[in-house]
């Protein structure tokens, strides 16, 4: 199978711990060290645009629609949003497909409806990180259909190609191709093209130093336009060895941990040009940028990060999202994954920025399923306190948060029946796969529902419980999910105990909070506890303990010699404390100070 993509007061009678109001309680005064950042105590809140609000009836998210409920997302709280790529595309991998970096997709709007809502953005305090996807574009970008014109065309040097007459090129991986190559042939020039995702998406040759330029220049107009940072797509795989040797399953083994992923994002030159990008564009604005970390690892991440190496400022990681999956079958959900193994990757990862660099977090976004149904329990009884439990695990971690859209408000997989329901060119390649194996296509479908199928993350936005949960008057491009009665945001606001808001509380604790919450040392305890995730987050001797129940029959933690203070949040009613046991509710999170 390819990876491409992708922590106590000893009580002695039985008692139970009272709710205080955090709010009342002044802010730890500021003790750490490390340099601060806008960027590093800000809430990320990603809106994937073409499931969130259609304003012109065409079952499509756009602009308009997006900026009209901008005050919705200035009431959660947060401080960022990122778009999805909004940029003119062909759609064959809705907008990771660019055929256009200075144009907007027709179904998104025009570029003064892009102005109106960055400027909408702005006066609301609300900073707008784009989409940058530059390993490739779309074949409809001008400069493929000059490059594959002939081969001396000024443009055939922006992308890889391998002359047929070499005979068939090495293999490499195609993400979104049912036969799995990343290689297409095209008759005109007699010669392959390099995709790592679909034929539809060429990549670019970053050794050509006019590419480069280019790439460049449209990122400082996108800046001078006043945009506040990129998210930027697959970013390690710019780099690539491209004399394009034939590589073994030993190589792969031996060299790079089995992962295609790390083989694809290992070539020379590649912080050669996150230096120089950073001296062309980033170091001339007050931005942040994010490497989207496919094939960056534990050893290779502070290399992106490390200030003092002038590249970007954050980057994530995919191990926590690749956990517990079904080798030999795609995203394949084991029921059985371990809470121990979760805890590692999450403590293992906040290690590597503890003392210089910079983290994120997150469990969800587009592609990845909803993070209640992967991580939490999305059945009724269980669905409202997983989510609140999964909204605390992530904005009380180091790093900062990437809050998917939807999830404040505990939304849920889709579970698609059927083939025909799925609009996403992933799930899609990967059905033909399974179908020219003569494999189990029922299987296939069922395994989806509560994996990775991406497409359980996109389903339109539910604002009420009316026709098409009010995302469109038209015929959504995605189906709604039949729960918007309930998860929609019109119920959820009226409801002082939903799902959306207690996100609402959480991130102004983390706000009112920060020195402890975004910068305080993180410390993992009771690592073998199969049921709950504890920690602690620090500063200057203020101490709280984080205890999160990650499974329906609760669970138990021993406070050994911590005696517990204040309560800041809890999702739940109330923590029992028997001696110095603490009994967790089925999901439940809390979070205490320690004495
Ligand atoms: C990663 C993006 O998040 C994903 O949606 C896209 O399909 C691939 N990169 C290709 O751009």
């Amino acid at each position: 199978m390819l990876k491409l993509c992708a922590i106590a007061a000893l009580s002695i009678s039985i008692g139970l711990i009272s709710c205080n109001d955090y709010t009342k309680k002044p802010p730890v005064e500021m003790t750490d060290k490390s340099e601060k950042k806008w960027w590093k105590e800000a809430v990320v809140y990603q809106i994937y645009p073409r499931s969130f609000k259609d304003n012109n009836g065409d079952g499509v998210g756009d602009l308009k629609g997006l900026t009209s409920k901008l005050d919705y997302v200035k009431n959660l709280g947060i401080d960022i949003i990122w778009l999805n790529p909004i940029y003119s595309s062909p759609n064959a991998d809705n907008g990771y497909d660019i055929s256009n970096y200075d144009d907007i997709m027709k179904e998104f709007g025009t570029m003064a409806d892009f102005d109106a809502m960055l400027s909408e953005m702005h006066k609301r305090g609300l900073k707008l990180v784009m989409d940058l996807v530059v390993n490739h574009c779309s074949d409809e970008h001008e400069w493929f259909k000059q490059a594959r014109s002939s081969r001396t065309n000024k443009y055939r040097n922006y992308f890889h190609w391998w002359p047929a007459e070499k005979g068939k090129p090495a293999f490499r991986p195609g993400a979104f191709e049912v036969d799995g190559s990343g290689w297409r042939f095209d008759s005109l020039t007699n010669s392959y093209y390099l995709h790592y995702f679909s034929y539809k998406q060429p990549d670019l040759n970053w050794e050509n130093p006019e590419l480069r330029k280019e790439i460049f220049a449209m990122m400082n107009r996108w800046f001078k336009k006043g945009v506040d940072g990129f998210r930027m797509d697959v970013i390690p795989f710019i780099a690539k060895d491209t004399t394009f040797p034939v590589i073994t399953q030993k190589m792969l083994d031996e060299k790079y941990d089995g992962h295609w992923g790390v083989y694809m994002a290992s070539g020379p030159g590649l912080h050669s040009y996150l230096q120089e990008m950073n001296k062309e564009v980033l170091s001339k604005y007050d931005i942040m940028t994010l490497s989207e970390g496919a094939g960056t690892t534990k050893a290779t991440a502070m290399d992106f990060v490390d200030p003092d190496r002038h590249e970007l400022d954050m980057a994530y990681h995919f191990d926590g999202v690749d956990l517990g999956y079904v080798p030999g079958y795609f995203k394949k959900m084991d029921p059985n994954w371990s809470l121990v193994a979760f805890k590692k990757i999450y403590s293992d990862w906040d290690s590597v920025f503890a003392n210089k660099g910079w983290g994120t977090i997150y469990l969800g976004n587009h592609d990845q399923p909803r993070m209640v149904s992967r991580w939490g329990n999305d059945a009724p009884e269980f669905r409202s306190a997983s989510s609140k439990m999964l909204t605390t695990f992530l904005l009380s971690m180091r790093g900062t948060p990437y809050y998917y859209f939807g999830d404040e408000l505990g939304m849920t997989n889709i579970k698609f029946d059927k083939i025909d329901d799925y609009r996403d060119i992933e799930t899609i390649a990967e059905y033909g796969k399974v179908k020219n194996a003569g494999g189990d296509l029922k299987g296939f479908i069922e395994d989806q529902k509560n994996g990775g199928a991406r497409d359980n993350g996109r389903t339109p936005f539910q604002w009420t419980d009316g026709k098409n949960a009010d995302f469109t008057s038209g015929t959504p491009w995605l189906k709604v999910n039949e729960n918007k009665t309930e998860i929609n945001v019109l119920t959820e606001e009226k409801d002082p105990n939903s799902v959306l808001n207690y996100f609402k509380k959480m991130v102004q604790l983390r706000k009112d909070q920060k020195d402890i919450l975004v910068y305080g040392k993180y410390t993992l305890l009771d690592k073998d506890n199969p049921d709950v995730y504890a920690y602690t987050r620090e500063a200057k001797g203020e101490k709280v303990l984080v205890l999160l129940s990650f499974r329906k029959t609760g669970g138990t933690f021993n406070l050994g010699n911590m005696q517990i203070g204040e309560e800041w949040i809890n999702n739940l009613k109330a923590l029992p404390v028997n001696g110095n046991t603490v009994t967790l509710q089925p999901y439940q999170a809390c979070i205490v100070t320690i004495k």
